[in-house]
């Protein structure tokens, strides 16, 4: 992202105010909600600006979930990391903001770590500290061009995450002349027996090792000559993961990209490899996928392996400390895209987060790839209000007509056979009495998914909205088609070919839609599905 000089003038006020009590409406959880658009099931701030999830750890039966917040405005500006914590990583008590800019700046993305053998000495009481490791955004840095305006900084909590002690001795890993130099992801890796801090700088991202989160040195690099590089490199994560079917362990290293995603604007795409500790490595069959980078004057696009092929789906990394016994590698991401995040159509508060999702890593025909599925807890939320099934469709079938003043809250579970593929096409529709229309859709020809908000409402506010259909492609020939749903409003996140693909993409029709229909072509059969109500968790 550009980040305005202007905002130099935010930041004296910002440091004048950093004490203040903390605004009492921000602790409270039974507001209201219920703004046009507000999604119901989804995590979004109480009110005010959010971008990127941050420092998400699970401690003590707690997830985590702190987030960039400006707590003054509705569009970016000094950032403080906000904060809430669930349970079930669908109900959230919001609690005081936890960091607040300071003299060495603004607080931007990082992570937050459970240090167990309180490897740092910040721990009391034999109590193991948490730590959030940030990048400080120096904003007079910025404005004298001084390049080295970033750098990764500490903070510790004892007392499950309530309040935040800055390490005296911060930054802990200075800029060396790198202008884009941030978004530090820590983890513990067992087998080197360090911290390791992955983050982005510039092209590519950097790999610190360290044994007591205080002191780190310089480890490896990666990226230059792989992947997209459309854009600036934002919020790594890097994680070990093993393939379900052989048992085998890999690394998989998510790295957000703005510009550059594959239908505009800000995007995440990822790589599987290995990591002894010191360098990741990528796995052979990203190495053939994606093939190095082209350091010539060639047109050709690069190719990059995409975790979501939506355009809302942004800044997405994974808890830390998810116990062994849960097992999970659970993600979340900011839904939505730096070409208008500045401008979508909501007045009280700007961003949502995706839903918590689950990834696991698989071997498919083109080798290790990561799969996608909502978090099991969000079965609690849901109610069958229909089954379908037909043999085939010529036309288009309402499949649920809800009362107008319902909202859309709705999980459509869908699978089908499609004999054909080339000649398939298969389309779920959501309608609103005004005739506004979300669609989302495979395109048999060109076997992809897509999602089409161009006539789904409000568009007008930003030129880069909804300029065409966004396209997702399928990972292979598969004639048997699964599309798992979840429209919250106004977003719909589409996990098909059992999670093999994602696209997730918001819309904001005038009125909520309260029609979902369906239409296929006759060589897809064996329709048959679910529609599941949504109960919201505010
Ligand atoms: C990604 C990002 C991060 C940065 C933060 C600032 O959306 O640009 O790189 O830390 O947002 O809010």
């Amino acid at each position: 992202m550009q980040l305005p000089y202007s905002l130099l003038l935010l930041l004296l006020c910002c440091l004048a105010c950093q004490d203040r009590p903390v605004n009492e409406s921000q602790t409270k959880t039974n507001m209201s909600y219920t703004e046009q658009h507000r999604p119901q099931f989804h995590f979004t701030p109480p009110e005010k600006w959010m971008n990127d999830p941050n420092g998400m750890v699970f401690y003590e039966g707690e997830y985590h979930l702190f987030y960039q917040y400006y707590p003054d405005g509705t569009v970016w500006g000094p950032m403080h990391w906000g904060h809430a914590i669930s349970t079930d990583l669908l109900h959230w008590e919001h609690l005081p903001i936890a960091l607040y800019p300071d003299s060495l700046g603004y607080i931007f993305s990082g992570s937050a770590v459970v240090d167990w053998n309180n490897t740092s000495g910040f721990g009391v009481d034999g109590q193991p500290p948490l730590i959030s490791i940030f990048t400080y955004h120096d904003m007079e840095g910025e404005r004298q061009k001084t390049e080295t305006f970033q750098s990764q900084a500490i903070a510790y909590s004892n007392d499950k995450g309530r309040t935040w002690t800055k390490y005296e001795g911060n930054p802990v890993i200075s800029n060396p002349g790198i202008r884009d130099f941030r978004d530090p992801k820590v983890i513990w890796d067992e087998d080197s027996a360090q911290w390791v801090m992955v983050f982005a700088a510039g092209d590519h991202v950097m790999l610190y090792g360290s044994q007591n989160m205080k002191d780190w040195t310089f480890l490896s690099d990666f990226g230059r000559e792989w992947g997209s590089h459309g854009g600036v490199w934002e919020c790594p994560d890097l994680f070990p993961i093993t393939i379900e079917d052989t048992g085998e362990e890999k690394w998989v290293l998510l790295l957000s990209i703005n510009p550059g995603g594959p239908n505009g604007g800000s995007a995440t795409q990822y790589f599987v490899g290995d990591f002894d500790g010191k360098a990741f490595t990528l796995d052979p069959s990203f190495i053939e996928a994606l093939g190095p980078i082209d350091q010539g004057e060639s047109e050709e696009p690069e190719k990059a392996i995409w975790l979501d092929y939506g355009r809302d789906n942004y800044a997405g990394v994974t808890w830390s400390d998810i116990p062994k016994a849960d097992g999970r590698r659970i993600f979340i991401g900011w839904m939505s895209n730096w070409d208008y995040a500045r401008e979508v159509p909501t007045e009280k508060w700007r961003s949502a987060m995706t839903l918590p999702r689950t990834l696991s890593l698989e071997n498919t025909a083109q080798g290790p790839r990561l799969f996608q599925a909502v978090v099991s807890e969000v079965e609690g939320l849901t109610k069958e209000i229909k089954a379908f099934s037909f043999d085939q469709l010529n036309g288009e079938e309402v499949l649920t007509e809800s009362k107008k003043s319902a909202t859309s809250q709705w999980r459509i579970q869908l699978q089908a056979t499609v004999a054909d593929l080339e000649s398939a096409a298969l389309e779920i529709k959501l309608v609103n009495d005004l005739g506004e229309e979300y669609k989302i859709g495979l395109d048999g020809k060109t076997n992809r998914f897509y999602s089409d908000r161009t006539k789904a409402g409000k568009i007008s506010f930003s030129e880069k909205f909804a300029v065409g259909k966004h396209w997702a492609d399928r990972q292979g020939q598969n004639q048997q088609l699964e599309i798992d749903l979840i429209i919250d409003r106004s977003s719909a996140e589409l996990l098909a070919d059992q999670g093999a693909v994602a696209l997730t993409d918001l819309f904001f029709p005038t009125a909520d839609f309260t029609k979902i229909m369906l239409s296929a072509s006759s060589n897809v059969t064996n329709i048959k599905g679910k529609i599941y109500e949504v109960t919201g968790v505010w």
